[in-house]
């Protein structure tokens, strides 16, 4: 039995594994892109070892992607045969619960762990992760703020919780201790690339953004060797021009920093949700400015057909729809909708509700807006409304299906419900709509007719 470096005992045959397996969490923590190579080192090197099995599972599942959950479950089944300590068995169920749906249930479980071990940065951050992809900051706040006082400048991985606090507060609008949590972390190390993105989306929410561009151009030098978390801090960047009317810089972001489908961090993952929903977000805003986006939309909406029938990212499935109408694929699009309706008539895990409530209400808007029906968009999405937090994804990349919604409302007349919209975001974000791009014009009409 040894100890990993956070102190918690783990079943490891000598301590070069049990230091290999640090090296790898440190990779996970940080978004290294070497880090499954980490992993397959330390497999090598104590293949009886539980913890680097479960860590195999969890790498599957966090692509959020249907074909790769039997090697989770694969990987789950072996590491059931191979024992461990009691912690190591939570994880075990933790995640045996998410490969079967059940991600509420593997949330509770590693709040239990990181109630009976708070430097358990493990249980730690899976939570943080999945919390965020349920849409439950809450939860994230609480886990963070809770295992805080545990923590000491010291023990490896610190930095990484700092980060944490940083996003967890600033998602539940604690900006002010977000963004300081969010610098120490980058003091300690500024190629932190969490504690980087939980800075800028400070900057976003109060609108900073020269200094959000600053903030991200001054670490870029430190992101080589990151993974693609790099091209989401790099659609951050773009966010703050495209508040400013800068988009050739949005697009030259586009095609060299988020979605560059050459280079070889896109080539291991192309159709990655976080990639895709960063590329379509954009897309869908400058299209709303009135940009002309070229054929960008096609391989997006490739990508879109490829995926009908895997609705494990329920965020992502508004961002393919985007794809599928914008190139004109209603019939691939219906094909979608089906496959959602299909899944959400299941009854296991929480994945239906939230397909049922936000994801299809969200999607039917997206094709009855590209088939010129936006009276009828609105009349579908406005229940799901107060739902669509349900989706995960943070207040930035929420802020999509706000426009959506405003776009419909504006374009149909639906002056109240435009109004609502408004009075929405405004109660949300520190910035005034009349400050924001996707909001102004709307704001400004609707003053006028008032
Ligand atoms: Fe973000």
């Amino acid at each position: 039995m040894a100890h990993d470096a956070q102190g918690n005992r783990a079943t490891f045959a000598s301590d070069a594994a049990a230091h290999a397996f640090d090296h790898m969490v440190e990779g996970f923590l940080k978004y290294r892109l070497d880090t499954p190579l980490r992993l397959k080192a330390t497999l090598q090197l104590d293949p009886e070892a539980p913890l680097p099995h479960l860590m195999k599972a969890g790498f599957a599942m966090l692509a959020y992607k249907a074909a790769h959950v039997p090697a989770a479950k694969a990987a789950l089944d072996h590491a059931r045969g191979l024992g461990g300590n009691g912690r190591e068995q939570m994880h075990l169920a933790a995640l045996d619960a998410w490969a079967e749906g059940g991600q509420d249930r593997a949330i509770s479980i590693w709040e239990r762990i990181i109630a009976e071990h708070p430097r358990d940065i493990l249980a730690f951050r899976f939570h943080h992760f999945a919390a965020f992809w349920m849409g439950k900051a809450p939860a994230m706040l609480s886990a963070v703020e809770g295992i805080m006082p545990h923590w000491e400048g010291d023990i490896p991985g610190y930095g990484s919780v700092l980060a944490c606090r940083a996003f967890a507060n600033e998602e539940a609008g604690n900006l002010i201790i977000a963004e300081h949590a969010g610098r120490e972390a980058i003091r300690r190390d500024p190629a932190d690339l969490w504690a980087a993105h939980a800075v800028a989306h400070v900057l976003e929410m109060q609108g900073r953004r020269a200094e959000g561009i600053a903030w991200i151009t001054g670490l870029s030098p430190h992101f080589e060797g990151g993974n693609n978390l790099m091209h989401h801090i790099f659609w951050h960047q773009a966010m703050f021009h495209i508040e400013r009317g800068e988009h050739a810089e949005v697009l030259r972001l586009y095609d060299t920093g988020f979605r560059n489908l050459e280079s070889p961090v896109t080539q291991m993952q192309p159709d990655l949700y976080i990639d895709c929903q960063n590329a379509a977000s954009m897309l869908f805003r400058l299209e709303r400015q009135g940009v002309d986006v070229g054929t960008r939309w096609e391989e997006l909406a490739e990508k879109a057909e490829a995926r009908i029938g895997d609705c494990l990212s329920a965020f992502t499935l508004p961002h393919w729809m985007m794809a599928l109408c914008a190139t004109g694929r209603f019939a691939a699009a219906e094909r979608m909708l089906q496959s959602m309706r299909d899944d959400a008539a299941a009854n296991s895990g929480e994945n239906p509700s939230i397909l049922r409530d936000a994801a299809l209400p969200c999607c039917e808007a997206l094709l009855l807006r590209a088939r010129g029906e936006p009276a009828a968009a609105v009349a579908r999405m406005r229940p799901a409304i107060g739902e669509m937090h349900r989706l995960g994804g943070s207040h930035a990349q929420q802020d999509v299906l706000e426009q959506l919604f405003l776009d419909c409302a504006m374009a149909a007349g639906l002056t109240s419900d435009a109004e609502m919209l408004l009075e929405r975001v405004t109660g949300r974000w520190p910035t005034p709509p009349e400050r924001r791009i996707g909001y102004a014009a709307a704001a400004s009409a609707l003053r006028r007719a008032g």
